[in-house]
């Protein structure tokens, strides 16, 4: 249900592309891998920009519309991100967008950036959108809304450091719950650089000059590879 009511109605797509296409230019950057790609809305986008794009998600229904959706021959791989070191070859980028970080233990999600790191070629960058915690801690509780008709009330509840978020659907169309560990620019940093990977930059809606900032649910930090894989 949430790809149907939620992936649609995200209009954002080219304002998201054109971020990437400023952050990883084409050349030197050509070989880009979209990890957690979805319905590939960004994958197929890049991909018709003349990037090497290859899309992974775990999700086999996104990853055949992506695939329907591709005119030019991306390469899509169904996979969970923490096998990542199993796809062959380095990456000129990585990008990770719309939270789809977070989702593991603490151990777990270390070792993805890990990985992320090792699959980057020297000087590769990695891109990554997720929620500020700071907005979290601040914006729980519950909301009713409506999207495509279909009634949606949803919850936000932080428990400790991590963000669990129910949508109970209308017309008994059930509940998607999904649950992330919830980072901080300055933990992200931290992160990145124990992985050799260096923050270049940190905002907030796609716009390099718009600082991260409490009273915005998203973030976006671009990454350099700065030495040889840990
Ligand atoms: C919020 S969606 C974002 C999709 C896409 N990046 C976009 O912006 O449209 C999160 C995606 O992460 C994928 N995902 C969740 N857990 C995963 C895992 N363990 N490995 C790979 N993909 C996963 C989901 O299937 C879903 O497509």
């Amino acid at each position: 249900m949430w790809f149907e009511l939620f992936l649609e109605t995200r209009s954002y797509t080219d304002q998201e592309a054109a971020f990437i296409e400023r952050n990883l230019p084409n050349p030197p950057y050509k070989k880009v891998l979209d990890l957690c790609c979805g319905e590939g809305r960004h994958t197929n986008y890049l991909s018709q920009k003349g990037y090497e794009m290859v899309g992974v998600d775990i999700d086999e229904e996104a990853l055949a519309i992506a695939a329907r959706n591709s005119s030019v021959s991306t390469k899509y791989i169904n996979k969970d991100m923490r096998a990542l070191k199993e796809i062959a070859g380095q990456f000129d980028g990585i990008i990770s967008l719309w939270q789809s970080f977070g989702y593991f233990d603490e151990n777990t999600n270390q070792e993805i950036i890990r990985q992320i790191s090792n699959k980057l070629s020297e000087r590769g960058r990695f891109i990554l959108d997720v929620y500020n915690r700071d907005y979290w801690m601040v914006n729980q509780g519950e909301r009713q809304f409506e999207k495509k008709t279909i009634a949606i009330r949803s919850e936000n509840r932080m428990i400790g450091k991590r963000l669990r978020s129910s949508l109970t659907y209308g017309n008994g169309l059930g509940s998607d719950v999904f649950e992330w560990r919830l980072y901080t620019q300055e933990e992200l940093s931290a992160l990145g650089e124990r992985f050799n990977l260096r923050l270049l930059l940190a905002c907030t809606e796609y716009n390099e000059k718009t600082p991260i900032s409490a009273g915005k649910p998203m973030m976006q930090m671009v990454f350099e590879k700065s030495s040889a894989p840990s």
